[in-house]
């Protein structure tokens, strides 16, 4: 599925897949078509289930590296909470070993809404710095950036927080909507905007 944000905020397409469906052939794609940052998100609960915060108030900790705390141009405060491999992956980058990152967070996702102990597996499992970033929602309310759309549409779907994306990107700058409706519809790929996923919340 292919999602535009906003006109005025970051105006970019990020190529997004449900996490339970990811194989090594899904970041293959990301790389490839996409060619973005992958990141896997997931939602605040799932996040202070695990105790992972925003990257942003770890680096306000600090008094000096609090200095590099800034706003993007389009104001939100970023969803990056810390980067994480499996401990079963080898160097963590190849398509392989993100794609066993990513199947292993998206368990430890399910095992939260199970109510299983979660917490322990997680800081037995995986260590960082790794090379999935993982993002956190803040919730639709809060903010729009696609790490909040992308969560809200497998909430509607009635699936899992748990999703991957990366940004769509041309030669030397990100890929324009029009073209990337384009792709879409020669790959037969779902094509949404912001705006439609916030109607379908105001609905
Ligand atoms: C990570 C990013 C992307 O913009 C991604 O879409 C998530 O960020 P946001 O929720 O701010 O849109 O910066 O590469
Ligand atoms: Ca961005
Ligand atoms: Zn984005």
């Amino acid at each position: 599925m292919l999602l535009y944000d906003f006109d005025g905020r970051e105006e970019e397409v990020d190529m997004v897949f449900y996490g339970g469906a990811v194989t090594w052939k899904s970041i293959r794609t990301l790389r490839s078509m996409a060619g973005g940052l992958i990141c896997y998100a997931t939602g605040k609960e799932e996040a202070e289930a695990l105790g992972i915060p925003f990257q942003v108030d770890l680096l306000r900790s600090n008094n000096e590296l609090a200095k590099l705390v800034k706003r993007p141009k389009y104001q939100d405060e970023p969803a990056f909470s810390v980067w994480v491999n499996h401990v079963e992956t080898k160097t963590g980058i190849s398509d392989e070993d993100r794609a066993i990152t990513i199947r292993k967070l998206h368990e430890i996702i399910k095992d939260i809404l199970k109510g299983k102990q979660a917490r322990d597996i997680f800081y037995n499992e995986f260590y960082s710095p790794g090379h999935v970033p993982i993002l956190i929602s803040r919730g639709i309310g809060a903010r729009r950036g696609h790490t909040e759309l992308s969560i809200t549409l497998v909430e509607q779907l009635g699936l899992e927080r748990s999703v991957v994306f990366a940004e769509m990107l041309d030669e030397k700058t990100s890929l324009k909507k029009d073209d990337a409706m384009k792709i879409a519809r020669s790959n037969g790929f779902i094509f949404l905007e912001g705006k439609e996923i916030l109607k379908g919340v105001l609905a």
